[in-house]
């Protein structure tokens, strides 16, 4: 298979449209059998759900191609499960999760020529995603719905790469204490847009969102679960029940135990706490994991020992393995890597 004429190394994190998407209904209580389709646009009511109580939920994961040239992807099974997580706290149809991994592959497969090749620090980007899609008017969940997933080759989400982030701790909220921040529902970013024009504007990369009810509690950003060391290189992760079940988090904290022999615990983590840390990084299928050097809160500034270079020494470990394990150069716990081709 020829790969198309694209500049992998210089890609930044944006839509390139492919050649195919996979398309399924929801109507009459059922799901369709679901297709690929080369047609990029979506024809529906103008009061459809989707558009008038953003009823919609999202995914993302990435395909890789691996050292030893196969396509894979990285435990496409729990984000099926998160999916499903958000589609019932959404009052949607789920998704059937066995579908959800064979609708991956085969929009990989029939996009394989734009999975960006080893090395070029490039991927594949995969977004399934769900909408309400029949007019709806009253206040109430649609009846019909469209899942699909489109992919886009991507290059790393923060410009830069891997320099060190300036983050700033956020005045606004991201998700309330019973609210929709541990599901991947589009209000979320919608009501993120404003906080992040904001840092951007004021020259930070990010938010640090803390936590809505006291403000004293880390949460995580706008796209990305925040990772810890401490000074006696022990990886620590907030606890919270209002931030996205990341999966990258969850793939770190087996990788720095099993994998790097580290101590990692999830729990509260504090503001006041964050100044003694060693090192912190953002992670995400995006972000992968992408170091910080600096937070700001209101004008005080936090500044980690590993400093504004470099990752710092267990950053790196942690990217080098995860990342390792995802391209095929470190053996993967058994169920993580789907083969695809
Ligand atoms: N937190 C938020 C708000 C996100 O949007 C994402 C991205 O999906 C993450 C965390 C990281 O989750 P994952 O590692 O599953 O991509
Ligand atoms: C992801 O990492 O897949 C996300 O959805 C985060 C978003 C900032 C792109």
């Amino acid at each position: 298979m020829e790969k198309k004429n694209i500049d992998w190394q210089n890609l930044g994190f944006g839509y390139v449209k492919t050649d195919y998407r996979y398309v399924s209904d929801f109507k009459d209580g059922a799901w369709d059998e679901g297709r690929l389709t080369e047609d990029a646009t979506i024809a529906i009511s103008e009061c459809a759900g989707v558009f008038q109580y953003a009823q919609t939920c999202f995914e993302g994961l990435k395909a890789y191609t691996t050292e030893d040239g196969k396509i894979v992807t990285f435990r496409p099974d729990l984000n099926a499960q998160r999916m499903a997580d958000s589609a019932r706290r959404l009052e949607m149809p789920v998704f059937p999760e066995d579908r959800f991994v064979e609708a991956v592959a085969e929009v990989v497969k029939a996009n394989a020529a734009y999975v960006p090749p080893y090395g070029s620090g490039a991927t594949l980007y995969l977004r399934p995603f769900m909408i309400g899609s029949n007019p709806v008017i009253g206040v109430k969940p649609a009846t019909e719905y469209q899942f699909r997933i489109f992919a886009t080759p991507v290059g790393p989400y923060f410009k830069g790469g891997v320099k060190p982030l300036t983050l700033k701790v956020a005045d606004f909220d991201r998700a309330a204490p019973n609210g929709t921040g541990n599901v991947k529902a589009g209000l979320n970013y919608a009501m993120s847009l404003h906080a992040i024009v904001t840092a951007h504007d004021e020259g930070y990369d990010e938010n640090m969102y803390l936590d809505a009810k006291t403000h004293t509690k880390v949460e995580e950003t706008g796209g990305a679960n925040f990772i810890f060391v401490t000074k006696d290189k022990k990886v620590v992760t907030p606890k919270s029940n209002s931030i996205l079940p990341s999966i990258t988090r969850r793939s770190l904290m087996v990788v720095a135990k099993e994998y790097l022999g580290l101590e990692a615990e999830e729990r509260e983590i504090t503001l006041e706490e964050v100044k003694d840390f060693a090192e912190c990084g953002l992670c995400g299928t995006a972000a992968v994991i992408s170091p910080v050097g600096k937070i700001v809160d209101h004008g005080k500034e936090i500044c980690f020992p590993s400093g504004m270079s470099e990752m710092g020494e267990i950053t790196k470990k942690l990217y080098d393995t995860l990342t390792g394990i995802q391209m095929g150069r470190i053996e993967a716990p058994k169920g993580w890597i789907k083969e695809i081709l």
